[in-house]
């Protein structure tokens, strides 16, 4: 269960793979980070795409979050991958995890227990303004000590029938999580990777988000995640962030001016043109975030603390 300096933990969550979380765990870090605050992020995914591919960070292959889940040492972060953003790596070593949760009851591991102690005395050492937890698909064992652990719950979408079970999978996993005592909350479900422009598809897909969610108390952000996939390349390749993206195409596109004016070639290829549009998603989906946080926050406060 999620205590008092873990309380800013957010998951981002969906059973289905490829809807966006990595993607988004990256972009939000990157953005809050950006803004002077202190961020961690956890992957909590044995692919560890947010933290190989997307921010770049050489890791331990998920060992420290590994020997925190099993046996509750403490949280080793590689620090300052951005200026305030320290990471805790996913990796094959969380492979093990879900399979010893199977045996947990007669070994007397309890890995919401220990990701819940060590979290929390992280967060108590290191004072961060936000944790995003990136999950990966599957691996339910771990899902559920997320959920057990997290204050607050993010579900990205893509707009296939595929994605929406996914969510509609999650929610039921959500509800039985609060069932037996986790205080966390869903802060909405986010589109991603569709077209801005197709409005009237995207309001409908809202409209069928809200029935799977209904009785859960969420609605989906406004903001969505535009498609767009030479960025989404970029971003991958060269483990930026969208907001470091439009500073290096901006670079590259002064760059390439000017080595057309001297007639010079080559240059290493950006596929992206202009991913300001897509960093301003990200940009728009955060102040939601932390918005709709702090209206929770009050909410919890008027309660007297108790969600
Ligand atoms: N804006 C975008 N438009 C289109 N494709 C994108 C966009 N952003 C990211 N992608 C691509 O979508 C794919 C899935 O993204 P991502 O890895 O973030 O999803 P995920 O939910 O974390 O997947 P997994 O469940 O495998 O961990 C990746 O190949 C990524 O490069
Ligand atoms: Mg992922």
């Amino acid at each position: 269960m999620s205590t008092g300096h873990a309380n800013r933990t957010l998951l981002v969550a969906n059973q289905k793979g490829g809807v966006g979380k990595s993607s988004i765990v990256a972009a939000v870090a990157g953005m809050v980070a950006a803004a002077n605050k202190r961020v961690l992020v956890l992957d909590a995914d044995q692919q560890a795409n947010v933290s190989t591919s997307d921010l770049g960070v050489e890791g331990d292959r998920g060992r420290s979050l590994a020997m925190a889940l099993q046996y509750a040492e403490p949280l080793q972060p590689v620090r300052d991958v951005r200026p305030g953003l320290d990471v805790i790596p996913g990796g094959a070593s969380l492979a093990l995890v879900g399979a010893m949760a199977a045996t947990a009851a007669q070994t007397g591991m309890d890995l919401r227990a220990n990701l819940a102690s060590t979290l929390d005395d992280l967060c108590a050492r290191e004072a961060y303004d936000l944790v995003l937890i990136d999950s990966g698909p599957g691996d339910a064992p771990l899902l559920d000590a997320l959920l057990a652990t997290a204050r607050y719950l993010l579900v990205p979408t893509r707009d296939d029938d595929a994605s929406l079970s996914g969510v509609e999978m999650l929610a039921a996993r959500y509800l039985r999580a609060r069932a037996s005592g986790s205080l966390v909350e869903l802060l909405g479900v986010v589109l991603f990777d569709v077209n801005p422009r197709a409005t009237a598809r995207n309001s409908e897909i809202v409209d069928q988000v809200a029935q799977l969610l209904e009785g859960s108390g969420a609605n989906a952000f406004e903001s969505i995640i535009r498609s767009d996939r030479a960025a989404s390349v970029d971003l991958r390749t060269r483990h930026l962030t969208p907001g470091e993206l439009v500073a290096v195409a901006s670079d590259h596109q002064r760059h390439r001016i000017a080595q057309l004016r001297k007639k010079v070639g080559g240059g290493d290829r950006l596929w992206s043109r202009d991913p300001s549009g897509l960093a301003g998603d990200y940009q728009a989906l955060t102040r939601e975030i932390l918005n709709r946080m702090r209206a929770a926050e009050q909410v919890s406060v008027r309660d007297g603390g108790v969600a």
